[in-house]
C-alpha cells in the first residue's frame, strides 16, 4: 500500500482504486504529485519538473540558495513565512513574537495498522485490515519543533486519513496559531466544490460552486460544526454526475469550529486545506509538549458522487462507528417531543407506550421536560433529577411500566448546558462559558457549560452515570441547543484563552468516551437542534443522529438527499410526524410520510392517542413492513437516483450487498400539468437477471429496468410516491 522510491524520495500510497503520490523535493520539502484514480508505477517527480520548468528563471534549484522560492511548488504541508504566499497549513508565534517557520524533511517511518489520534475521534483499523501508516517527519531546528505528518492508507475504503502532530523541545513556550489537519496542492485541477449548507429546519442542502481564482471557503465559528456549513466537501469535474466521473471528498473528523478551503492560484493550482479554524485557536507548547490535530479523511471515487458517498458510508459505518450497536438493527422508536412537548407525566407516557406497543413500535423516548422543574424551555438544564410531580415513581418506575409493555425506554438529555434558573447555576455561576464582567447572552434561556474544565466534565459524567444507572434506560438522546458566544473560561490563564474552543471539544470527547464506554448497551442518538452537529466526529460515539427538527415530508427529501452525500441511511433518523406538520403546517398523506422516512432509520414523532383506528392500523402495517426490510435499509448500499435540488421529484435506491434485492423509492412532491413521461432508472442491477417486484408481483428484466426505466403508476395530485422491492429470480 505504501511504496518508497529512494532514488527520488517519493512515496506512492495506493488504495484499491486510488493513488496518492508525493516526493521530498531536494531532501527538504514534501511536494504533492497526485491524488486520484489508481496509477501503477513509482517514479513521478518528472511530472513536477515539467510544470516547474516554466519558472526556471525565478528559481534556483537549491533550497538554501537565497533566490529559491516555494511559491510554485505544490506542497504537502506549507509553513507560514516562507516564499510561498498561499495560505499556510500551520503558523507559530515564538518567544520573540516572530511567526515564521521553515520545517524541513528529516525522515520517514512506515507503521503497520493505524495509530489513534490521542483525545480525538478517528477511524481505526481492525487486525486483519490492509492498513499502513506513513509518518513524515519535518524539523525546524531554530524553533526546536518537529512536525509529524500521518498518512493512514485505508485500502479497502479508498480513503487516506491524514493528521499532523507538533512536538516541541525548546525552552521558552511556543504558541501554535494555526495547525490544520491537511494541505495539498493539486495542479490537475477540480472545477467545482459541492458543499452542504443551510440552517435549522433546512439542513444539508446541496450547493455547487465553481472554483475560480482565489479562495472558496466554508467554515464554522459557532462552537459546533453547525447547521450553516459542514466540515465536508466534494470536489468534482464539470462532467461528474451522481453515477460517473471523478469525485474527491474531504471530511474532518471533528465537531467544533473548522475551516475548509480551496485556494486556486494564478496557474489554477488548487490548495486544499481543512482543520480547526485558526481564527478561534491557539495552543501553548512548553518543552516536551505535543499537539495532535483532528483527522481529515480524503476519499476518492471514479464512479461519481454515489461512488464517493458509498465509500464514505462504508468507512463511517465500519471503521469510525464502534460498540455494540455498530452492526445491530436500530429499533423503531416513538419520541414524545412532537407528541406532547413539555406536557406529559408518567400516565401519559405509559398511555403512549401502550398505543406504541400495539402498533409494533419498539422504543419509547421521553424527550425534554422530565427533570428539575422544567415545564418549558426557561429552566432546569443542569439539574438532572426527576420532576416528581410528573414522574412520581421516577424514571425507574416509568421504565418498569414501559418495559412491562415490551418496549425499551429512552431519555433525553442536554448535558452541555445550564439554565440560569437551575440549582447548578446558583451553585456554580462560574461553570458556564463567559468573560467575567461582560454580558452572558442567553439563547433559548440557556448558557453553555465550560467543558474545557475537568471539574465540569466530571460533573456531567457523574450526573449521567447516576441517571443511567438508576433505571433501565436503553437509549439516550443527547441534545445541544445553543451556540457558543462570549467565549471565555474562568480557569484558563491569559496565554491559554485561545485554547478554549478546542479544549471544549477535547472535554466533550472525553465525556462521550467515558459515558458510552460505561454504558455500552445504550443506544446513543446525537442531536443539536436537529442537525447542527451531524459530523463524523460525533459518529465515533453516537449510533445515529436526528437530522433535522423539520419533519415535513417534502422538506425532508432535500435534507435527507443532501445528508446522504456524506452520511449513511443508518445514521440518519427520520420520523413520521403529524399532519398538518408542526413546522410548516402542511398536511400530507400518511403513505407519503412513510415512504419518505422508510429508506432511513425510521421512527415516529406524533401523538398516537390522537389518531383514529384506520391510521393506527396503517402505522402497525408500516412498522411490520419496515421490520421486514430493516436490515436491507440500514445496512445496504444506498444510491441517489433523482435530485430534488434539480427536479420536482426525488428517487433513491438501496441494494443488498450481494445485489439480490433492491428497494427503490420515487417521490413527486407537487402535481404539475402535462409533465414529460417519468421513468426511474435503477442502477447496479444484474443485467442478465430477472427481478420480481414483491409489492406488485410484476416481473422486470435487470438490463431493461436499468435502460428502459421503471414506469410509475401515475396518480394526479401532490405528494405522489411509489416504492418497488425487487428480488432477483435467476
Ligand atoms: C431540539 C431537538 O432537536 C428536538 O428534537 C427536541 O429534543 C428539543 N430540542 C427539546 O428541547
Amino acid at each position: 500500500m505504501i511504496t518508497y522510491c529512494a532514488k527520488e524520495q517519493s512515496f506512492h500510497l495506493s488504495t484499491k482504486n486510488a493513488s496518492y503520490l508525493f516526493a521530498i523535493y531536494k531532501n527538504a520539502y514534501p511536494v504533492h504529485l497526485y491524488w486520484g484514480k489508481r496509477v501503477y508505477g513509482q517514479e513521478a517527480l518528472w511530472s513536477l519538473e515539467a510544470a516547474y520548468r516554466r519558472f526556471e528563471r525565478l528559481l534556483s534549484p537549491e533550497p538554501d540558495d537565497d533566490e529559491f522560492t516555494l511559491e510554485y511548488l505544490p506542497q504537502e504541508y506549507p509553513a507560514y513565512g516562507t516564499s510561498d504566499f498561499r495560505p499556510s497549513a500551520y503558523q507559530v508565534r515564538d518567544a520573540n513574537g516572530d511567526r515564521i517557520s521553515d520545517a524541513r524533511y528529516i525522515g520517514y517511518e512506515i507503521i503497520e495498522g493505524k495509530p489513534p489520534v490521542p483525545g480525538l475521534p478517528s477511524c481505526y483499523a481492525e487486525t486483519d485490515d490492509d492498513v499502513q501508516t506513513l509518518v513524515i517527519r519535518l524539523r525546524d531546528e531554530r524553533l526546536k519543533l518537529t512536525i509529524c505528518l500521518y498518512y493512514s492508507v485505508m485500502s479497502e475504503y479508498d480513503v487516506i486519513a491524514r493528521h499532523a502532530e507538533f512536538c516541541y523541545d525548546g525552552a521558552e513556550p511556543l504558541y501554535l496559531e494555526n495547525a490544520l489537519s491537511m494541505s495539498l496542492d493539486n495542479q490537475r485541477g477540480y472545477h467545482e466544490m459541492i458543499q452542504l449548507c443551510g440552517t435549522a429546519l433546512r439542513e444539508k442542502h446541496i450547493e455547487k460552486r465553481p472554483l475560480g481564482n482565489g479562495i472558496t471557503q466554508i467554515e464554522s465559528l459557532r462552537g459546533v460544526s453547525s447547521h450553516q456549513q459542514s466540515p465536508f466537501c466534494a470536489l468534482v469535474n464539470r462532467n461528474t454526475t451522481e453515477h460517473s466521473g471523478d469525485a474527491w471528498g474531504i471530511s474532518l473528523v471533528y465537531s467544533g469550529n473548522f475551516i475548509l478551503r480551496a485556494d486556486a492560484d494564478m496557474y489554477k493550482s488548487i490548495r486544499l486545506q481543512v482543520g480547526i479554524h485558526p481564527d478561534t485557536f491557539s495552543w501553548k507548547l512548553s518543552q516536551g509538549d505535543s499537539f495532535h490535530t483532528p483527522e481529515a479523511l480524503l476519499a476518492y471515487s471514479s464512479d461519481g458522487l454515489n461512488g464517493l458517498s458509498q465509500r464514505l458510508h462504508a468507512i463511517y459505518m465500519q471503521r469510525l462507528a464502534r460498540g455494540l450497536w455498530k452492526n445491530k438493527e436500530r429499533p423503531i422508536l416513538l419520541n414524545t417531543w412532537e407528541a406532547c412537548y413539555f406536557d406529559f407525566d408518567h400516565n401519559r407516557i405509559v398511555e403512549l407506550a401502550h398505543a406504541a406497543q400495539k402498533a409494533g413500535i419498539e422504543l419509547l423516548v421521553m424527550d425534554d421536560g422530565w427533570f428539575g422543574h422544567r415545564d418549558n424551555a426557561a429552566s432546569s438544564l443542569g439539574d438532572w433529577y426527576e420532576n416528581r410531580r410528573k414522574l412520581p415513581r421516577g424514571i425507574k418506575g416509568l421504565a418498569e411500566d414501559v418495559n412491562a409493555l415490551g418496549l425499551k425506554l429512552g431519555v433525553w438529555f442536554e448535558p452541555e448546558m445550564v439554565s440560569p434558573d437551575s440549582d447548578l447555576y446558583r451553585a456554580h455561576p462560574d461553570w458556564c462559558i463567559h468573560v467575567e464582567g461582560t454580558k452572558r447572552s442567553t439563547w433559548r434561556n440557556q448558557l453553555v457549560l465550560d467543558l474545557s474544565r475537568a471539574d465540569v466534565c466530571n460533573y456531567i459524567i457523574e450526573q449521567l452515570t447516576n441517571v443511567l444507572s438508576s433505571a433501565n434506560i436503553e437509549y439516550v438522546k443527547w441534545d445541544n441547543n445553543r451556540r457558543i458566544t462570549q467565549a471565555g473560561s474562568a480557569l484558563l490563564p491569559a496565554d491559554r484563552k485561545g485554547e478554549l474552543f478546542h479544549r471544549y471539544m477535547l472535554g466533550l470527547y472525553r465525556v462521550l468516551e467515558t459515558v458510552t464506554q460505561r454504558f455500552p448497551h445504550v443506544l446513543f442518538e446525537n442531536c443539536a437542534s436537529g442537525g447542527a452537529r451531524f459530523d463524523p466526529g460525533m459518529m465515533h460515539y453516537f449510533s445515529q443522529t436526528w437530522a433535522s427538527d423539520n419533519t415535513d415530508a417534502i422538506s425532508r427529501l432535500k435534507i435527507q438527499y443532501g445528508t446522504s452525500l456524506q452520511m449513511p441511511p443508518l445514521f440518519i433518523t427520520s420520523h413520521i410526524s403529524a399532519s398538518p406538520n408542526h413546522q410548516l403546517e402542511r398536511p400530507s398523506p400518511l403513505a407519503f410520510r412513510e415512504h419518505v422516512c422508510m429508506p432511513f432509520n425510521m421512527g415516529y414523532e406524533l401523538n398516537l392517542l390522537a389518531l383514529d383506528d384506520q391510521e393506527l392500523a396503517q402505522i402497525a402495517a408500516q412498522c411490520d413492513h419496515y421490520r421486514r426490510i430493516r436490515r436491507l435499509v440500514q445496512f445496504g448500499v444506498f444510491s441517489r437516483l433523482t435530485s430534488p435540488f434539480e427536479e420536482n421529484a426525488c428517487a433513491w435506491q438501496i441494494a443488498s450487498n450481494d445485489g439480490t434485492e433492491v428497494l427503490i423509492w420515487y417521490y413527486k412532491p407537487y402535481a404539475a400539468p402535462e409533465e414529460a413521461y417519468i421513468r426511474i432508472y435503477p442502477v447496479d442491477l444484474d443485467p442478465y437477471a430477472s427481478y420480481m417486484d414483491q409489492l406488485t408481483g410484476k416481473r422486470v428484466q435487470g438490463s431493461m429496468a436499468m435502460q428502459l426505466g421503471l414506469t410509475i403508476d401515475w396518480v394526479n395530485g401532490d405528494h405522489f410516491s411509489q416504492m418497488w422491492h425487487l428480488k432477483k429470480e435467476s
